[in-house]
């Protein structure tokens, strides 16, 4: 396990300056999909964060070097664009807005996403063994957002449903910062495992409500191979090479995030029986992780890259809790697009669009509920 004192320094340093985060009709197919609103954390956070910070807070993501390759930063954390952003340019709608941006059009979507958001609330995490460096912005808020949002834009239940039913909804992914905090403030693999059912459960609860508004394409993503990123990497370094995995990954905190996943793979199954008239699909991010992992070098990526993190310096992955990307004296990878990791955290623009494709156009979207117009995607 890590030394506690580099975890300490990331938590403080997360809380300071980073952007930790660690977010149709019936049977699918057919329908166009006319907007997309989104709940989650950093992985979809289009803005909300950079826009609700105060000055002074979360600074490296109001700043270049995050959105260097966009051209500017935009609050992604990220060198460029999302998942979410190729979803909703593969579909042929806009980037989605964040919500707090309330001057901006929400007219194909919105999105509550927020870096460093939770699933649960902090008063219900881990019996409040541990307190969240920030995260005011769980689940239970986003949905508040989402339906005050609804209820503002639209005059009735009904046309909120009407609305709902030529929408697509992303539930997630959320939950990978209930851990991340959890392991931050020094909680064993096994204390954090226990936690997986309430947070399964958060995120669930989170989708029936969705269903319950009219919703009838809903995504729900799983979580990454938390093992093979630059910062739990670092963070967990261990001596023995046991601890790692054919793909250089930490075993133990992959077969955690495999946990999560397999209790809410089996939630999922649960709602798509209760929900027979809604096209619910998991989206499988871990093993789209570890299969664009795999095909690197094929995919354009830097082989000897992969679980260096692009923007940061020092170490075996390019990763110092102390020195974290946007930080001055940490350095920018010339060449991002080759880079799989952007911060050690995040992944870059390059692995996003890999990662999109992956999923929304292949075969880690169970089911397949989407339609793309033609050619969308397919480069
Ligand atoms: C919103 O738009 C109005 C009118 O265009 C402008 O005056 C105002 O500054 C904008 N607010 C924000 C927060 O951008
Ligand atoms: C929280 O407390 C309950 C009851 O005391 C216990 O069963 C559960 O395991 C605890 N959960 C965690 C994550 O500590
Ligand atoms: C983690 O544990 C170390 C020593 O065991 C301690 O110094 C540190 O304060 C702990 N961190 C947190 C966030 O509790
Ligand atoms: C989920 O919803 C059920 C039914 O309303 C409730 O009993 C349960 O406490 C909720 N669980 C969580 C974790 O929110």
């Amino acid at each position: 396990m890590a030394s506690s004192a580099a975890f300490l320094l990331l938590v403080v340093v997360a809380a300071l300056h980073a952007c930790l985060c660690h977010g149709q009709d019936g049977g699918g197919g057919g329908a166009a999909v006319a907007a997309i609103y989104s709940l989650g954390d950093s992985i979809t956070d289009t803005g909300n964060l950079a826009k609700e910070a105060p000055p002074g807070a979360f600074e490296t993501i109001k700043h270049l070097p995050y959105g260097v390759t966009f051209g500017r930063p935009t609050g992604r954390c990220s060198d460029g664009l999302l998942m979410i952003d190729f979803l909703a340019q593969d579909m042929g709608l806009p980037f989605l807005n964040p919500y707090l941006a309330k001057n901006m059009s929400f007219d194909h979507g919105v999105n509550f996403a927020v870096a460093g958001a939770t699933a649960m609330d902090p008063a219900d995490q881990f019996n409040r063994t541990f307190s969240m460096p920030f995260s005011a912005n769980s689940l239970k808020l986003q949905l508040r957002w989402f339906k005050d949002f609804m209820k503002s834009t639209y005059n009735t239940d009904q046309e909120i449903r009407e609305r709902l039913r030529s929408s697509l909804i992303l539930v997630g992914e959320i939950g990978g910062n209930d851990y991340n905090f959890a392991f931050l403030a020094n909680k064993s693999v096994s204390e954090v495992e226990t936690m997986i059912p309430a947070v399964v459960q958060t995120i669930i609860n989170a989708t029936k409500e969705v269903l319950d508004m009219g919703a009838r394409r809903v995504i729900v993503p799983g979580n990454f191979p938390i093992g093979c990123l630059p910062s739990y990497l670092t963070a967990m370094a261990a001596p023995e090479p046991s601890a790692y995995d054919s793909t250089s990954c930490l075993k133990d905190l992959n077969i955690f995030a495999a946990k999560h996943n397999t209790q809410l793979q089996r939630a999922i199954a649960g709602l798509q029986a209760s929900y027979p008239d809604a096209a619910i699909a998991y989206a499988d991010y871990f093993n789209s992780f570890l299969s664009l992992l795999k095909s690197a070098p094929a995919l354009g990526f830097d082989v000897g890259s992969t679980h260096k993190a692009c923007c940061g310096t020092g170490g075996r992955y390019n990763y110092d809790e102390r020195l974290m990307c946007g930080i001055e004296g940490t350095a920018v990878c010339a060449d991002p697009s080759v880079y799989v990791s952007w911060d050690g955290i995040h992944m870059t623009q390059a692995a996003y669009k890999a990662m999109s494709r992956l999923i929304y156009h292949g075969r880690y979207l169970q089911p397949q509920i989407l339609d793309f117009p033609e050619n969308n995607g397919q480069t």
